[in-house]
């Protein structure tokens, strides 16, 4: 009776260890420890045994039925979690779900291509202050105290009470134009320089106005610098951005610092000169204000105008991006609807 029960418990240890599925174990079970198990007959077989034995061999039993028991649920546990782990098994064959990750806005779009087109022409970027001083904005590009064409430059003011400065001398910039004091100053010529960077005015938002905008300013100062060489630096630049037919006309306009002051259009993208809202229904955008620069601004600046001379031209950002992509209002360029802006 003793090897019997010796036996019993190996074996079912045995197979116990061998099952390879929860099915296996329950049938192992029952197999032993059920009604009619083997461990449960030798428990019912114990009354044919002598009564100075019983206990001894009882004892045996209970031990063996316990250690089937505890390799049973230990043997359970490890088969529950394998069974998990191949349930959760990825299946590499099902397509994944592309997480929304958004991409560049479009005037950052643009004005990377704009910073590329003027890094091959070997200009340089140069970033300087959103809140200017009156000096930089106006006083060395030639707008007198008090000249009217400061109006049209529909200024915003800063509080200044409290601080060293009077009213209107440090002001929200009103163009990028206002590094051209301050690089001319620092730098001796031959230089190029493009200037991108957020400017700010009192205007009435419409479609193709806004308070806040983005100017890319560009300016060259070298020897023999003539008006054809302007006219061709802005023609390379927007055939490069609108394509080689694009339609370009210059027409005269003014700005006290530069002398002659050229306006370049191109023909509206969005109605292909037909005329529309965006263009005010001329069928022609304007682009870029230029024009060469006024002695009085070398001069300002300490480079000798009689040795030196330059141009400068500026396109608002957000104009490029609207005529680019057929925009009618750039308004939109400032909502943060992705379902907009992912469009472009
Ligand atoms: N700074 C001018 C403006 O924003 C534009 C301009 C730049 C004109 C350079 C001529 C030369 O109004």
């Amino acid at each position: 009776m003793h090897d019997e029960v010796l036996n019993i418990k190996n074996e079912a240890i045995a197979r116990i260890m061998e099952a390879r599925d929860l099915d296996e174990l329950a049938e192992i079970k029952i197999g032993y420890l059920g009604r009619k198990g083997k461990i449960t007959l030798l428990f019912r077989d114990l009354k044919n045994i002598p009564n100075e034995k019983r206990r001894e061999i009882g004892n045996k039993i209970n031990d063996s039925k316990k250690a089937i028991e505890l390799t049973l649920s230990k043997k359970g546990e490890e088969l529950t979690n394998t069974s998990l782990k191949n349930k959760s098994d990825i299946d590499l064959t099902i397509p994944g779900i592309i997480p929304n990750i958004g991409h560049l806005h479009p005037q950052t779009i643009v004005l990377n291509e704009i910073l590329e087109i003027f890094n091959h022409l070997g200009y340089q970027v140069a970033d300087g202050p959103e809140i200017e001083k009156d000096y930089y904005n106006f006083e060395v590009l030639n707008f007198p105290d008090d000249h009217p064409a400061r109006d049209a430059q529909q200024t915003m003011f800063i509080d200044v009470a409290n601080t060293k400065y009077k009213l209107g001398e440090l002001i929200p910039r009103t163009h990028t134009s206002a590094m051209q004091g301050r690089v001319m100053e620092k730098t001796t010529p031959p230089f190029r320089v493009i200037v991108p960077g957020r400017c700010f005015r009192y205007e009435q938002v419409d479609a193709s106005h806004g308070v806040e905008f983005w100017q890319v300013e560009g300016f060259v100062v070298d020897k023999q610098i003539h008006l054809t060489d302007l006219f061709g630096t802005i023609e390379f630049v927007l055939k490069s951005l609108f394509g080689q037919s694009t339609k370009i006309k210059f027409a005269t306009t003014f700005f006290p610092f530069v002398e002659p002051g050229v306006d370049a259009y191109i023909e509206c993208t969005v109605c292909n000169g037909r005329g529309c809202s965006f263009c005010k229904k001329s069928g022609w955008s304007e682009i870029m204000p230029a024009g060469m620069i006024h002695p009085n601004v070398l001069k300002h600046s300490k480079i000798d105008s009689s040795k030196w001379s330059g141009f400068a031209f500026a396109m608002g950002l957000s104009r490029v991006v609207t005529l680019k992509y057929k925009i009618e209002d750039l308004r939109v360029l400032h909502t943060p609807d992705y379902q907009i802006l992912k469009q472009f």
